[in-house]
């Protein structure tokens, strides 16, 4: 009998270079925003390269998203060094088999339909309380705004702790998040090594809110009061470096992400105002002036299709990074057990074969009639299979509210000369972080 492990190694590897040899091109990846374009067009959808440390092979396309997001028999999540030693442990990006799944079901409750409902009346004061200040400063750059405006969110809803964006923890965060993707040297003036001592001051940070909520007597229903309540079978809860590690990612996951997701949205609308005319209709039709509902929600068709073509243009994560735990093939290529392997959200968004004019901002194309995405595995903003995004809800309903009540009283123009190129580490932003003049209409 030939198993899949004899057939795979006499398969030959797929084409592609390794670069130099202790850092491969782990370098380019990191510098050059076109990395994946340049090499697809030199090698095709499959390709091998050496990045952080680990031969690698980089796979392009709905079908290949689904063979790696979908079997787990051969694939196992897998970080580069400098995020996994960022990230910490007991987080649960980094868990695996039961553990992530009892640790997965359990923060699952803080993004259900009922405690989503219950986040809108603190996600429409946030977001209020943001727009104004916007107003009165008029002359915006709006990214660390942005920035400020989704730690909010995240630290309020998620662990209960207001204006967050104003303690020392969220400009911890910054440091932090610039060192996650990185050759891992931990020396005082590296990205990394200023990014680890950030873990241990958000760590402590981290710890006196855990050990204030652990105070009180109702421990309240956010992500938080969830896991300080959670018990295993034995009657044993999350113990205090698992909670620590667990409160950095969601905050980390809950706010860098859904920034470059808002940011993309206000430059794509002010580079096409019909789409910010066409959805201000909607609103005004469906909400007019009053508070926002789940059930308005449900009505907003083209704001679904806006929000849709935000996350499929520029998609906050670019692709997920896996290891291979068994060795198989794909389209005639030996994919080798130790190896990481790659998937791409970016290019599958930008495959010719599945979106018409990939490079146009065009929110049709997820109408009924055009469907574009209906290819399994081809539209995959949040990934997919069992490691996908677990605050998917939570961020489209962020993402909605703020559009709701940014386009419906305000309106925004570019400050022309700015140079809009997109950076894509560690989310992708503009070069001068989006300069804007802002007013109300
Ligand atoms: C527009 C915003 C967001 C995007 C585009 C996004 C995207 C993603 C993607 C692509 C993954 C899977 C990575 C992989 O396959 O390796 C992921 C995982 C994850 N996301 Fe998000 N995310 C967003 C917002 C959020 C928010 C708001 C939260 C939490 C409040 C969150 C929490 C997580 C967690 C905990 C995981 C790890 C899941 C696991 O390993 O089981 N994300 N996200």
């Amino acid at each position: 009998m030939t198993t899949t492990t004899d057939r795979s190694q006499k398969l030959p590897l797929p084409p592609g270079n390794f670069g130099l040899p202790l850092l491969g091109e782990t370098i380019e990846f990191l510098r050059d925003p076109d990395f994946m374009e340049k090499r697809q067009k030199q090698h095709g959808s499959i390709f091998k390269t050496r990045i952080f440390g680990a031969d690698s092979i980089v796979i392009i396309g709905a079908e290949a998203n689904r063979f790696i997001l979908s079997n787990n028999q051969y694939f196992a999540i897998s970080w580069p060094q400098s995020t996994k030693v960022l990230l910490g442990p007991n987080s649960l990006s980094l868990q695996e088999g039961s553990q992530h799944q009892s640790r997965r079901k359990l923060l699952s409750h803080a993004f259900q339909p009922k405690a989503l409902a219950g986040y809108l009346p603190g996600m429409e004061k946030v977001t209020q309380e943001y727009l104004q200040k916007w107003e009165s400063i008029s002359n915006l750059t709006w990214y660390p705004e942005l920035r400020n405006y989704t730690y909010d969110i995240a630290s309020t809803l998620l662990i209960g702790t207001e204006s967050g964006s104003q303690t020392s923890l969220s400009k911890l965060f910054k440091d932090w998040c610039d060192g996650l993707f990185t050759i891992p040297i931990p020396l005082p003036w590296t990205k990394f090594g200023r990014a680890l001592r950030c873990r241990k001051e958000l760590l402590a940070e981290i710890e006196k809110i855990v050990l204030r909520r652990q105070k009180q007597q109702e421990p309240g229903k956010d992500a938080l009061g969830l896991m300080l309540q959670a018990r295993d079978e034995e009657g044993n809860g999350f113990s205090l470096p698992e909670l620590k590690d667990q409160v950095l990612l969601l905050l980390f996951a809950g706010h860098e992400t859904l920034n470059s997701a808002l940011g993309t949205f206000c430059l794509s609308l002010a580079q096409n105002p019909e789409v910010r005319e066409k959805l201000r209709a909607e609103i005004r039709q469906v909400v007019g002036n009053d508070s926002l509902t789940m059930e308005h929600l449900k009505q907003m068709n083209y704001l679904e299709m806006v929000i849709k073509e935000v996350l499929r243009i520029v998609p906050p994560v670019g692709g997920g990074f896996r290891k291979v735990v068994k060795s198989c093939e794909f389209n005639g290529y030996s994919i080798p057990e130790g190896w990481g392997v790659l998937y791409q959200i970016a290019r599958t968004h930008e495959d010719e074969s599945v979106y018409s004019q990939p490079e146009k901002f065009d929110p049709e194309r997820f109408s009924p009639e055009r469907n574009e995405d209906k290819k399994p595995f081809s539209y995959l903003p949040f990934g997919g299979g069992m490691r996908e995004c677990l605050g998917k809800a939570f961020a489209q309903l962020v993402m909605k509210v703020f559009a709701v009540y940014l386009v419906r009283d305000y309106n925004w123009e570019l400050v022309p000369e700015q140079n809009l190129e997109l950076v894509t580490i560690p989310t992708p932003h503009p070069k001068d972080n989006l300069k804007v003049s802002f007013h109300r209409l």
